[in-house]
């Protein structure tokens, strides 16, 4: 089964009511864990991949990775999907790749790191827009901007320093064109979010609701969305790790999201935190290992077994065989012909 895009499986999902998962990768077992965590639950999948997770494990590398995943799994609908794109020139040659969706995040300049101005943001994303959808491929923007950097994207500081305005989220959805919409509303990337269980104060939940009232048709998605379990940390921490006490996003309020438009949901931090642990593990209790397969297998287990479960809270399980994939070059007939515009004002005029 060929690579799907994105906005068909966001669409789908809109039309059940749930959200899907979006998990970062970087290498053969961080995909073999999710493809195997998807099998095991009936699960569309968005897998996706940073600038630093293409340079690490190189475009061609990656790219073939993915379309064995399509070979192994042909029951599973899988999006291939560009994480925190800095660029035009990021987004296009994931797109010439042959990855089925980018986010251009045009929230931050071209270093990742400054926040830009509205009107570079939409101009950016608005030339990623023309490009990808004349090719079918699908495009995620931000607005607002999140805190916490990665492996140095981000913009630093806290989660409550850009939060999305919704008249803002409007203008901006109506000037690109973008299929699916990054907000921010208190969220960091990392495992350090929020120093005790957030609530209202510095999980804004009512400008998400806000937001999606006014852009219904526009698929929501919330980076930033690790729950940073504790029993994850005390693994890490019990075979000589040193996190500090932390909190991430309580999965009851990414579901909440889910009934109010949220169709994706970004996931990296939980999956280092259950590899790292389990390679520690097996390296505390057991020094006289030394064959990589007796920590990356534990690894690979750790991290599927999250995988899936979050699959099922998010409520993509079951889903897998809903519906017959488009390919890609049908999905640009659909952006030509005017019938995937989700502009509000195209949408309004229906
Ligand atoms: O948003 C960031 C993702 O967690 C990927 O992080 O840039 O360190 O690969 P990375
Ligand atoms: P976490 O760091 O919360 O896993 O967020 C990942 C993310 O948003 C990737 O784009
Ligand atoms: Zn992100």
């Amino acid at each position: 089964m060929p690579l799907v895009s994105m906005r068909q499986l966001l669409d789908e999902a809109a039309k059940g009511g749930y959200g899907v998962g979006a998990f970062n990768v970087n290498d053969m077992e961080q995909i073999q864990a999710i493809m195997e965590a998807a099998r095991e639950t009936q699960s569309p999948v968005i897998i996706q991949a940073s600038r630093g997770a293409r340079a690490f494990a190189q475009d061609r590398y990656l790219y073939h990775l993915m379309l064995a995943a399509a070979e192994l799994y042909p029951e599973i609908p899988i999006a291939m999907h560009q994480d925190h794109g800095n660029s035009f020139e990021t987004c296009k040659s994931a797109i010439e790749l042959g990855f089925t969706s980018v986010m251009m995040d045009g929230s931050l300049k071209a270093d990742g790191k400054t926040p830009s101005s509205f009107e570079e943001n939409v101009e950016i994303t608005r030339r990623v827009v023309d490009f990808a959808h004349e090719r079918g491929v699908t495009v995620e923007g931000e607005i607002g901007v999140l805190g916490g950097v990665e492996d140095g994207h981000g913009a630093g500081g806290s989660g409550l320093d850009h939060i999305t305005d919704p008249d803002q989220a409007v203008e901006f959805a109506e000037r690109t064109g973008v299929d699916a919409l990054a907000i921010a509303i208190g969220t960091s990337h990392g495992a350090y979010k929020f120093t005790k269980k957030p609530d209202g104060s510095v999980l804004k939940m009512d400008v998400l609701i806000a937001i999606h009232k006014r852009l219904p048709h526009t698929h929501l998605v919330m980076h930033g969305s690790s729950s940073v379990p504790k029993d994850l940390q005390d693994i890490v921490n019990q075979y000589g790790g040193s996190l500090k006490e932390t909190w991430g996003v309580p999965v009851e309020e990414i579901q909440l999201g889910i009934r109010n438009g949220v169709r994706k949901i970004n996931v990296d931090t939980d999956n280092r935190l259950a590899i790292t642990g389990a390679i520690r593990k097996v390296l505390w209790t057991q020094p006289e290992k030394f064959d990589p397969r007796d920590y990356m297998k534990p690894a690979r287990e750790a991290m599927q077994k999250l995988v899936a479960q979050r699959m099922r809270e998010f409520g993509q399980a079951g889903h897998a065989g809903d519906y017959t994939q488009v390919p890609v070059a049908d999905m640009a007939k659909g952006y030509a012909d005017g019938s995937l515009d989700t502009r509000p004002s195209v949408v309004g005029a229906r």
